[in-house]
């Protein structure tokens, strides 16, 4: 299999690396808007092959994995899928609009590409998929972070407050996982998964806290339906490289990898 990475930071370089000790991958593109990103991650790898462009290898390429942007999934989701070749994304915040995702949906339904959604940092998502078949009352996510995995989000920002200076638990964002995943586009991804796996971004509820004590991004997955009932709690150890992201979540990616080429659906 020949794969194209978009995005060398902190998921796809990681991810790259373990491509490069797959056996069933025999070629790596890489992608990155900072080339030098790109290069770096290409050092001492095998398999690698930096590009400039996803269309460069896109005819080569069976599988497009995007780990960049909610911009660049934008962007590549729809020239991908409609070449018939298959995407995995990890900017997920990126199929919030209904008409762009139906439109990507539609594109790929017809050139028979496949999307692939890994479960990113959180748990839970095996119960959430299956309970789903049935009525779903209620989904609920509360994510407790620390104040260094939100820095820079503007939200926070404009409105003033400075989440370094919180001194005790502090809950900063209440709503619906249609609005979060616009306010928190880096740092809460996982809302628009379960979003799509359960019941919708207009009814998934979303808390956001800050825990100025907490070493963990904790997610905590509460779910009601004709099932029974399901909590499902997720404590993420950051990575050393991004703050914003979890180390589960690059393992996910890796994980995703791997079922798809080895083809191997244990747990489906
Ligand atoms: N699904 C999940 O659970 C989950 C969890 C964590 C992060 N994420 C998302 O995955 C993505 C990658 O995360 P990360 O921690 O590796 O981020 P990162 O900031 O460490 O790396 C992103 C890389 O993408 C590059 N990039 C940005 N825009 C680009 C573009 N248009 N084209 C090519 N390269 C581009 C950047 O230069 C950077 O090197 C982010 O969007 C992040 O929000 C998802």
């Amino acid at each position: 299999m020949r794969i194209t990475i978009i995005g060398c930071g902190s998921i796809g370089s990681k991810l790259a690396k373990a491509a490069d000790g797959m056996s069933e991958v025999k070629r790596i593109y890489l992608m990155d808007a900072n080339k030098s990103v790109a290069e770096r991650t290409a050092a001492g790898m095998d398999k690698a092959i930096v590009i400039d462009s996803v269309e460069e290898e896109l005819y080569h390429s069976d599988l497009v994995i995007e780990a960049a942007s909610q911009e660049a999934a934008k962007e590549i989701l729809p020239k991908v899928v409609s070449r018939g070749v298959d995407i995995m994304i990890m900017s997920v915040g990126s199929l919030v609009d209904d008409d762009f995702r139906a439109m990507v949906f539609e594109k790929a339904k017809v050139s028979e590409a496949k999307v692939y959604i890994p479960t990113g940092a959180l748990c839970g998502t095996d119960g959430l998929r299956s309970a789903s078949v049935d009525e779903l009352d209620e989904v609920e996510l509360i994510t407790m972070k620390g104040p260094r995995s939100l820095l820079g989000v503007e939200y926070i920002i404009n409105k003033g407050i400075d989440v370094e200076k919180i001194t005790e638990r502090t809950v900063i964002y209440t709503g619906y996982a249609r609005e979060a995943v616009k306010l928190f586009p880096k740092n809460i991804n996982v809302a628009a998964t379960v979003s799509l796996l359960g019941i919708g971004f207009d009814r998934t509820k979303v808390t956001v806290v800050v825990d100025p004590e907490i070493k963990s991004n904790s997610h905590e997955l509460r779910i009601k339906g004709k099932f029974g009932e399901m909590t499902c709690h997720t404590y993420n150890y950051p990575e050393p490289d991004n703050p914003k992201t979890s180390h589960l979540a690059t393992l996910s990616a890796i994980s995703a990898l791997k079922r798809i080429v080895r083809n191997e659906w244990f747990g489906v």
